[in-house]
């Protein structure tokens, strides 16, 4: 186990900066996902901490050790890829086995460090099956077990997940995770699915266009996005832009940019005549087919009246909720209800709500 440093790391291929200043610390022990939209830099970052690339600028530290010149078989790592690329050729054991023979590793030694990596990712019984004879979850598990078996201090996975289908990504995403938390080992993870990212591990960095953008706990991310990029792209959110019109003890009015007035939470430098993006998430927001009750506009903060009037385009049902689309004015607003709830007709006049605690600002 060891702790990563990156230290405003860089990576430049000609003028593209794939990664553009990076700098994190992973504790020992500890299970960080980078994720981002595609082409944003996580796979030149985790290259980059495995060695398989030389940073242009900046530092990558071990326990406090640089790295940045070291090759991989020198950092003491252990790497999935997305293509498991296990040798086709040879039984679950073998391939298991090919890191530590290339140690010269004793062979007893090596059987039982082979047996105790396929325990631990549940293959136990099926060291003698030919690897071309496994599912894609078992392949992927035996992929695991060929990083953990060499006992790196750290475990480094580039969308190991993505060639599993829906049901056993979400399987495979919970037993990453409880694997980890047995072997203990730094792991970076690194993925653009978002409910991957917040189902394993204990930290997210939110990177785009070579930078990371917000680092925190799934709940700190999801409830207080540092902005409209990382609102949006760790679950969904509903951005309207508008003017702050005046702040009073922590909340502020709000002039949408149809004339509407809401109310909002705001930051405390939030000020008069501001240009701001509200932010809603479609669970926080509820469609009523009744007007709220108007307050008087001189009650400060007022309550209850954010309410925009549209109209309901659709309810679709998506299990365990419903997703519904309401159109105001040019716009179409995202709001997800429980199933089960009452919903005025598809087509109807309806008025879209929400609690001003639930509503974040921006600034534009
Ligand atoms: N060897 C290379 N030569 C030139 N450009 C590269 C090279 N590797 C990556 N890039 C560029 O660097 C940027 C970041 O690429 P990277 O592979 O790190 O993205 P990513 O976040 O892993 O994306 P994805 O989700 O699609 O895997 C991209 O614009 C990519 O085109
Ligand atoms: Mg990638």
């Amino acid at each position: 186990m060891a702790t990563v440093e990156l230290l405003d790391v860089r990576k430049s291929f000609g003028a593209m900066q794939a990664v553009a200043g990076v700098s994190l610390r992973i504790a020992e022990g500890e299970f960080v996902a980078l994720l981002g939209p595609s082409g944003c830099g996580k796979t030149t970052t985790l290259n980059l901490i495995a060695g398989f690339l030389e940073p242009t600028g900046g530092d990558i530290r071990f326990d406090g050790t640089s790295v940045a010149r070291l090759p991989p078989h020198r950092r003491n790592i252990g790497v999935v890829f997305q293509s498991y690329a296990l040798f086709p050729h040879m039984t679950v054991a073998q391939n298991v086995a090919f890191g530590l023979e290339m140690r010269k590793l004793p062979k007893p030694q090596v059987t039982e460090r082979v047996r105790r990596a396929l325990d631990i990712v549940h293959l136990g019984q099926m060291e003698d099956r030919n690897s071309r004879q496994l599912s894609g979850g078992q392949q992927q598990r035996v992929a695991l077990a060929r990083a953990l078996v060499i006992e790196p201090a750290v475990l480094l996975l580039d969308e190991p997940l993505s060639n599993l289908d829906a049901a056993l990504r979400e399987q495979m995403r919970f037993e990453i995770r409880e694997i980890q938390q047995r072997v203990g080992i730094t792991t970076v993870f690194v993925t653009h699915d978002q409910s991957e990212a917040m189902a394993a591990a204990d930290r997210l960095v939110v990177m785009d266009k070579g930078v990371i953008r917000q680092v925190g706990t799934a709940r700190e991310i999801y409830e207080t996005p540092v902005d409209p990029f990382v609102a949006g792209f760790i679950g969904q959110a509903n951005l309207i832009a508008g003017t702050i019109d005046r702040v009073t003890g922590g909340q502020a009015q709000v002039v949408l940019e149809d004339g509407t007035r809401v109310v909002a939470s705001c930051r405390p430098d939030a000020h008069a005549g501001q240009a701001v993006m509200l932010m809603v998430r479609p669970e926080d927001a509820s469609v009523s087919a009744v007007a709220p009750p108007v307050t008087a506009p001189s009650a400060t903060p007022p309550s209850g009246g954010n309410a925009l009037s549209g109209t309901l385009l659709r309810a679709s049902l998506l299990g365990a909720t419903i997703n519904l689309g309401v159109a105001v004015g040019e716009r179409s607003l995202s709001v997800s209800v429980p199933r089960g709830t009452a919903l005025p007709p598809v087509g109807s006049a309806v008025f879209v709500t929400w609690d001003p605690e639930r509503a974040l600002l921006f600034p534009a």
